[in-house]
């Protein structure tokens, strides 16, 4: 479904990023990017979406491959009329607006109204908490319902792709579970994802393939449950028992 080859990116003059990376997401599949700070996962994020440019950042060669459609030749609005959708680090919700207009504000490129009332219905079965909510003001929302918003605000949109940035930062663990949850629902409904996590417990349970990305660069990537046993082994020498195991270094 997407195919990015010897992708380098460039912040400034001379910060290089990415240095020639390779990775596929297979069609409708979910894909877990882990790795340390620094290490990328975003800047990963920020290419494929096209919004590399306002972080002052740049591909400086490599290739982003969406089915047919090059994506590093396109702008993010065309990007996310191509179907691939980002949520950003740090659920970028508008807090001043309610929970309803946040999510019509997600849908505002769609243009039949069907398929915005068919997204609407499905973020309304996979966050009914948004519903209740719906006349609420965003910014009153805790931190996980932010999450569960911004993510809702981005299927609003329709995507074939979803890129999620760290969805789990700062949530207690029950949230945790729910945002895996919900990942592995929207999965499940046909919508392939870009997981990038810092909590590679749940990206690596909700995930089919996995890289891990170290400054700039992959370091390993396969099967999800290789890639558990091959982080497990390079972290803590021995492969893991089980995935939950993983917690104690992320
Ligand atoms: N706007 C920017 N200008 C210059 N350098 C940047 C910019 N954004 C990121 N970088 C640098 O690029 C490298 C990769 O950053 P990136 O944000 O992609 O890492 P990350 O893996 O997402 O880390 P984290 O887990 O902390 O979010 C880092 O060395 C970072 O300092
Ligand atoms: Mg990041």
């Amino acid at each position: 479904m997407l195919t990015i080859r010897k992708l380098r990116v460039r912040y400034g003059r001379s910060m290089n990023a990415l240095h020639g990376v390779d990775l596929d997401v297979p069609d409708d599949g979910v894909l877990a990017v882990l790795g340390a700070n620094g290490a990328g996962k975003s800047t990963l994020l920020r290419a494929i979406s096209g919004t590399l440019r306002l972080h002052r950042g740049l591909v400086t060669a490599g290739t982003i491959q969406y089915g047919e459609t090059r994506l590093d030749r396109l702008d993010a609005a065309q990007i996310v009329r191509h179907g691939v959708v980002g949520v950003p680090e740090g659920r970028q919700i508008f807090a001043r607006m309610t929970v309803a207009e946040n999510l019509r504000a997600g849908g505002i490129a769609v243009k039949s109204a069907a398929d915005r009332a068919a997204a609407r219905r499905r973020v309304d079965a996979l966050f009914p908490l948004l519903t209740e909510r719906a006349n609420q003001r965003a910014g009153l929302l805790s931190g996980g319902e932010q999450q569960m918003l911004a993510i809702g605000r981005a299927l609003m949109a329709g995507p074939k792709l979803l890129l999620l940035d760290e969805p789990s930062l700062g949530l207690a663990p029950k949230l945790v579970e729910r945002i895996g949850e919900a990942i592995r629902e929207i999965h499940a409904q046909g919508t392939a994802v870009v997981l990038v996590e810092q909590n590679a417990a749940m990206a690596l349970e909700v995930a089919d393939q996995a890289v891990v990305l170290a400054v700039g660069s992959v370091a390993l990537s396969g099967a999800a449950a290789d890639v558990a046993d091959g982080v497990h082994q390079h972290y803590l020498g021995a492969p893991a028992q089980e995935h939950k195991s993983l917690a104690r270094w992320s």
